[in-house]
Order: structure tokens, then sequence, then C-alpha cells
């Protein structure tokens, strides 16, 4: 009984805390309509951020946007696709038209193809990965730029992935492009750190909302094989897992990280 108050007296803290760093900051998250970025936008509309949110389908970001507003956040939703500059403009002329300010960008969104053997992969599987990988980010990166700077402050959090790390197989187009997303954080952490910026990456992994195992013996054995190896034995959580150290991110708390990539995958990374 005692160790369970104990947690739960660490637990508030944590909340607390989350909420002193968070709370009152204007932050946008790309593809905030369902998956990590959903989670993400759940936790900072709970520790009092404004956010504006966007993904490609109007009527799922409204919906997604509509929901965020039912759990007390004030949440503005910006349909289209992070491949479009034009769209990256216009999320942020619009939040600072909202909110005269942005404090941190999301860079989540990124669209995907099935895997393939690389010697398979053809034009349009590059330019997709590409348009919404790497320039994506960079455009929204780059629209975010002049008001953190005019602000001397910033905080820009991308993407990347544990399978392009390891080179795994029939991921060719989706690694390589991750792998540039990193490498844009990497610079622009350099050219911009004097700006009060900061940038990093997260290698998130949360699998079961985009293959969910459901009943099936078969998948749900090949789902939970997937943890045999792995330290921690079990998925990520968007909202549990995910979202804290993106919040870290965001805040005070990280003003002295850049350029780092931060595996959330609970250490995934490390299997044989
Ligand atoms: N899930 C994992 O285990 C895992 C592992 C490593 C890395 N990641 C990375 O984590 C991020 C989120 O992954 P996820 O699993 O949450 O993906 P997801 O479940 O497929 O969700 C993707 C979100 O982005 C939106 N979206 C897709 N293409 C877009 C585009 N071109 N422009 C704007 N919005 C777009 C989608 O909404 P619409 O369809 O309405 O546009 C959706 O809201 C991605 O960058 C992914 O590469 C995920």
């Amino acid at each position: 009984m005692a160790a369970a108050s104990k947690a739960e007296t660490r637990l508030h803290c944590l909340e607390q805390y989350a909420q002193a760093m968070l709370e009152g900051q204007v932050v946008i998250v790309t593809g905030a309509s369902k998956g990590i970025g959903r989670g993400i936008a759940e936790y900072l509309v709970d520790h009092g951020v404004k956010l504006t949110v966007t993904s490609r389908k109007p009527e799922r970001i409204e919906a997604a946007a509509s929901e965020l507003r039912e759990r007390g956040g004030d949440v503005l939703a910006v349909p289209g696709s992070v491949g479009d500059r034009a769209h990256a403009n216009e999320v942020v002329d619009r939040t600072v038209e909202r909110w005269g300010t942005v404090d941190g960008l999301v860079a989540n969104a990124q669209s995907f193809r099935p895997t393939m053997p690389l010697l398979e992969v053809a034009e349009p599987d590059m330019d997709l990965l590409f348009d919404t990988g790497p320039k994506g980010t960079l455009w929204f990166m780059q629209a975010v730029h002049p008001p953190m700077a005019a602000k001397g402050r910033g905080r820009i959090v991308t993407f990347g992935t544990n399978v392009a790390m390891t080179g795994g197989p029939g991921y060719g187009p989706y690694g390589a492009a991750k792998e540039a997303i990193r490498s844009l954080t990497r610079t622009a952490a350099r050219e911009w750190g004097r700006d009060g910026i900061t940038v990093n990456c997260v290698n998130p992994a949360s699998v079961a909302h985009r293959a969910p195992p459901g009943d099936d013996p078969d998948r749900l054995a090949s789902y939970k094989a997937l943890f045999d190896n792995h330290p921690l034995g079990r998925d990520g959580d968007p909202v549990a897992d995910i979202a804290p150290v993106v919040g870290f991110l965001l805040s005070d708390a990280s003003q002295y990280v850049t350029g780092e990539t931060i595996q959330v995958d609970g250490g995934g990374l490390m299997r044989p």
C-alpha cells in the first residue's frame, strides 16, 4: 500500500514537472490524426500546450482536433501534406496569426510504401519517401526558423527509425529518407544553435497501432515474437512512452541537448 502510494506520488510529481515545463508553449505537430503524432498531441494538450495539428485528410485531422478540444485543448487544425512547401508556410503563418509565436515543432508526419527489395525500388517509391520525409521535415524546419530565431528560443524534434540504422531488408527507401532526416537534424543543430534553437531526432518504437495483432493466433504469435529479445520486452505506447521524451525535448530541461538522436524504443536497437 505504502509502495503504491509512493509510486502515485512520483507519477503526480512527474505530471506536475511536465506541466510546468510545457504549459503555455505553442507547438506544431505534423501527422497528428493517428498513431504516435496523435499520442504526442494528446500528451501536449493534457499539459497545457497550445497546439497546431496537421495531416493530409481534412476530415481526419478535424476529427482529431475536435477530440483534442474536448480534452480542454486550444487546438488549430490545418490539413495538408508535409511534402507541399506552401502548406508548411501556411501552417506556421496561421499558428503565428493565432498565438503570436511558435515554440516547438514536432516533425512527425511521414508517408509510407510497402516494404520491397532494393532491386524492385522505383522512382515513385523514392520520391514519395523523400518528398514526405527529409523534404517535408526541412520545409517545416525552415518555416519555423524565423519566429523561433526572432525570440531566441526554439525546439525542433524530428523522427528517424531504427530499421534505417540496422539496414532493415525491404526498408531501403524508408531507411534512406529517415537517415537523411537525421543528417538534416545535425546540420540544423549546428547552423541554428546560436539562434537559440535546438534540433533533435527521436527514433520511436510503437508497432501495435500500425498493425494491431488482433485475435488471430498466428499474428499474435509473431507480434509477441517481436519482443523476445527485447530489453524491456514490450511495445512502446505513444502517450505513455514516446510523448514524455518529446515533451522533454520541447522543454527547457533539454536546453543543452542538440543534434542528438534519442532511441525511444525500450532498448530495441540493442537486440542481436
Ligand atoms: N510506429 C513505429 O514503430 C515507428 C518506428 C520508427 C519510426 N517511426 C516514425 O514515427 C513517425 C510516426 O509514425 P506512426 O507509426 O505514428 O505513423 P502512422 O500511424 O502511419 O501515422 C502517420 C500520421 O501522419 C499523417 N501523414 C502521413 N503522411 C502524411 C503527409 N504526407 N503529410 C501530412 N501528414 C501525413 C497521417 O495522417 P493522414 O493519413 O491523414 O495524412 C497520420 O496522422 C513517422 O515519422 C515514422 O516514420 C515510427
